[in-house]
C-alpha cells in the first residue's frame, strides 16, 4: 500500500517539526496580530489618564512587593464578580499599564476597582499592619514602606514610557521630582490604589455588553 502524506510526515521528524512550527506560528499570528490594531484594545477608555509621577512610583512599588501574587486586577464579566467588585474590566483601561497587573491568583480580593473604596488613612493602617483593620487578614504587613520614595530615576522612567506611547509632556516630566518631594513609598502606593479602576467607575464610558452576563449565575459559585 502506498504511503499516505500523513505517514510521510510522521516518519520524518525534521519535516514534522518544521510543519508543526509553521502551523503554530500561523495560528498564533492570526489570533494575536489583529489585537494590535483593534480600536477597543488600543484606545484608552474615556477619562483614563497616564499615571502621574506619584502613582507611577506607587505602581512600581506594587510590582516590587509582589502584590500581584495575591491580588488580581481583572474583573470578569460574571454576576458574582460585578456585584462584588463593580464594572467588569475592559481592555481600554490597561493601555498605560506596562506591564499589566492582571495577576492570576486571588489570595486577597481583586483590586481593579479598589480606588475610592477606602480612605487613605484606612490604606495606611492596613498596609502597615492589615490585622489592625481586618483582624482575620493573612495579608503580610509592609512596614518598610514608611520611608521616602526614590525620586532620582523618575524622569528616566517617564521618558522611557513616552517612547512607548504614553503622552507625557516635557513639563510633566520636568515637574516630576517636585511632585514626589516629601512623599513616602506608602503615599505613592496609596495614590496608586486610590486611582485604580476609577476611569470607568463613573459608568460614563460605554462598554460593550458582556455576553457572559446573560447566562444565569451558577448557584454554587464561590465568587473567588
Ligand atoms: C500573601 C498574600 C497577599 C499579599 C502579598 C498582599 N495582599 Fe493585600 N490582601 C490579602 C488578603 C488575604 C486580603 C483580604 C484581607 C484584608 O483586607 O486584609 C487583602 C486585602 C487587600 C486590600 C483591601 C481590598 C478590599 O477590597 O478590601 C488592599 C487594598 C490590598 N490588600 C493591597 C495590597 C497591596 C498594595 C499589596 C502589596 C504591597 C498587597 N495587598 C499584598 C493578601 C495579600
Amino acid at each position: 500500500m502506498a504511503q499516505s502524506n500523513h505517514d510521510i510526515i510522521e516518519r520524518k521528524v525534521g519535516l514534522l517539526i518544521v510543519l508543526t512550527l509553521l502551523t503554530v506560528s500561523v495560528g498564533g499570528l492570526v489570533e494575536i496580530v489583529p489585537l494590535f490594531f483593534q480600536h477597543s484594545t488600543t484606545t484608552p477608555v474615556e477619562g483614563l489618564k497616564p499615571y502621574d509621577p506619584v502613582r507611577l512610583v506607587g505602581r512600581d512599588i506594587y510590582v516590587r512587593e509582589g502584590c500581584y501574587n495575591c491580588h488580581s486586577q481583572m474583573i470578569r464579566p460574571f454576576r458574582a464578580e460585578t456585584e462584588r467588585y463593580g464594572h467588569y474590566s475592559v481592555a481600554g483601561e490597561y493601555v498605560y499599564d506596562r506591564p499589566f497587573q492582571w495577576g492570576s491568583k486571588r489570595t486577597g480580593p481583586d483590586l481593579h476597582r479598589v480606588g475610592g473604596r477606602y480612605s487613605d488613612q484606612w490604606h495606611r493602617v492596613h498596609l502597615l499592619n492589615p490585622r489592625d483593620v481586618v483582624p482575620e487578614s493573612n495579608m503580610p504587613a509592609f512596614p518598610w514602606l514608611d520611608r521616602p520614595a526614590r525620586i532620582d530615576d523618575i524622569e528616566d522612567k517617564m521618558t522611557t514610557l513616552r517612547k512607548l506611547g504614553v503622552p507625557y509632556s516635557d513639563e510633566e516630566i520636568k515637574g516630576a521630582r517636585k511632585a514626589l518631594e516629601g512623599k513616602t513609598e506608602l503615599d505613592a502606593v496609596i495614590a496608586y490604589l486610590q486611582g485604580l479602576g476609577t476611569a470607568l467607575k463613573s459608568g460614563k464610558a460605554a462598554a460593550p455588553a458582556p455576553t457572559a452576563e446573560a447566562a444565569p449565575a451558577p448557584a454554587t459559585n464561590s465568587g473567588s
